[in-house]
């Protein structure tokens, strides 16, 4: 899936997306939630929750998802969060944290409508496609 991303739907990610980092993150399932959607056997959405391995992080993670652009606004993420969330509740985790590009306007939305706040802006953090600085948004959910 992520090799055929296309430029539009990694435009406010952090590429490269390449095998080796792809498998970094998904071969060690310890502290991690790993939801993938497919169509028959062709992956179109890819969810982590990266749990900390600090005791002073107890049950305290991150996440970010990627839903491949010919599936994308059909509520595929939506629901993928949505089950993210039940499952970490389950595991009985405290907090899913996270960040966003400010422009990334279909993502906050996603982000909102499950449950997550914005909970502050760092400045001019994100160098985009564009040339130009943009801000990025920290959002968080307690579980
Ligand atoms: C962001 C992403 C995960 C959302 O998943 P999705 O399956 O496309 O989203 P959904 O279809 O569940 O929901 C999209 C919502 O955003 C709304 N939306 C779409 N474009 C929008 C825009 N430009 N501004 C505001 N809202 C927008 C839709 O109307 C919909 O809300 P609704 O259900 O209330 O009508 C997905 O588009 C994606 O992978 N994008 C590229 C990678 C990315 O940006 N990942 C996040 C990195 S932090």
């Amino acid at each position: 899936m992520y090799a055929s991303l296309s430029p539009e739907a990694i435009k406010w990610g952090l590429p490269p997306y390449d095998r080796a980092r792809i498998e970094r993150w998904t071969s060690n399932p310890t502290n991690s939630i790993i939801l993938i959607a497919r169509l028959e056997e062709t992956v179109v959405g890819h969810l982590q929750v990266f749990q900390f391995p600090f005791d002073r992080r107890k049950g305290v993670a991150e996440l970010f998802i990627y839903i491949h652009q010919d599936f994308q606004n059909a509520g595929l993420g939506t629901a993928m969060m949505m089950r993210a969330i039940e499952l970490a509740k389950d595991q009985g985790l405290h907090r899913f944290g996270l960040t966003v590009v400010a422009d990334n306007h279909r993502a906050i939305k996603v982000y909102e409508k499950v449950g997550f706040k914005k909970e502050g802006t760092a400045r001019d953090t994100f160098y985009g496609d564009d040339e130009r600085y943009h801000d990025e948004v920290q959002m968080g959910i307690t579980l």
